[in-house]
């Protein structure tokens, strides 16, 4: 049997050790003050950023939402990043992606101060990510990595093999497990005979946003797989190729008319893997915790 790498539970530990921390700066200074800004309507971003919002509340410190038209313009969001980086009660300001196709996002990303870059998407922490110097890191590889040294999983001179090159996540995952002594491979839409180089993998990292699209003849038995994909699926042909071995996944569709799966097939990896992430319930809430701790770190550094 398969063990299931519970993220929630690791979610929870890594909060319980943030809370005397948030508490130490409360009673010196003030709590730590982070910012979300959501730009339009995508829903997964709104539940995102809720999350965040609700979470930071959960734990005492302070934390805004602004939300802005889908309509914003570079310069309008550049003039409230502007406001957050010149205030004193914020420690941390993230900008949920993807933004609408008019802005800029890489001037979003540098007018970001790096001191409350809490996403570690500034090129200068992406600098320091590369040099392995310290700075805050993207908080969804970070997290993955979290997850692996306290599920007790050895990476250091393991096989890693990242399929995804995004800048959130394919990148700087690859990145840390190559400081953490892994052997990687990074996979794309381009890699020739993708399931045989995924199947070298002692650590599978899915993070190509692609519905199950990782099944049995990707895994070689015994991997560990970390699921960071995360779709919804309406579509009932999908659901029940989905639900292969999976039979919660067709009962959740049948009651919610749509149901949540990630980049790998959850019936194959329950089947082959030694180790794995479910979706949702995996990665997710290792993002909010490692947002959680950059924050605090921002916090630490900002108030001496
Ligand atoms: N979109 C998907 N993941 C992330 C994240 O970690 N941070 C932000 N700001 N946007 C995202």
């Amino acid at each position: 049997m398969a063990r299931i790498l519970d993220g929630k539970a690791i979610q929870q530990q890594i909060l319980e050790e943030l809370k005397p921390r948030i508490a130490r700066l409360a009673a010196a200074r003030r709590p730590p003050g982070l910012a979300a800004v959501l730009v339009g309507e995508n829903p997964a971003s709104q539940i995102y950023v809720a999350s965040k919002v609700k979470t930071c509340r959960e734990l005492g410190m302070h934390s805004e939402e602004l939300r802005l038209p889908e309509a914003t313009t570079t310069e309008e969001l550049l003039e409230r990043i502007e406001q957050y980086n010149e205030r004193e009660d914020i420690d941390g300001i993230l900008v949920q992606m993807p933004l609408p196709k008019q802005i800029d996002s890489r001037r979003v990303l540098l007018a970001i101060r790096p001191e409350k870059d809490v996403d570690g998407f500034h090129p200068f922490n992406v600098g320091q990510l590369v040099a392995n110097a310290p700075a805050p890191r993207a908080c969804t590889p970070a997290g993955v990595m979290e997850l692996l040294r306290r599920s007790g999983i050895e990476v250091a001179g393991a096989e890693a093999v990242v399929v995804g090159r995004s800048d959130i996540v394919g990148k700087p995952m690859a990145l840390l497990l190559m400081h953490a002594h892994a052997t990687v491979t990074i996979c794309h839409s381009r890699t020739r005979d993708l399931p045989a180089v995924c199947r070298r993998a002692d650590i599978l990292i899915a993070a190509m946003g692609r519905p199950a699209f990782l099944t049995a003849e990707f895994i070689r038995p015994g991997a560990v797989v970390i699921d960071v994909g995360i779709n919804r699926i309406t579509d009932r042909a999908e659901a029940e190729r989905i639900a292969r071995g999976a039979p919660a996944k067709l009962a959740a569709f049948e009651k919610n008319g749509s149901v949540l799966v990630g980049d790998v097939h959850p019936g194959d990896v329950a089947e082959l893997a030694s180790a794995y992430t479910p979706v949702p319930g995996g990665v997710g809430p290792l993002t909010i915790a490692m947002l959680m701790a950059n924050t605090v770190e921002c916090a630490e550094k900002r108030l001496g």
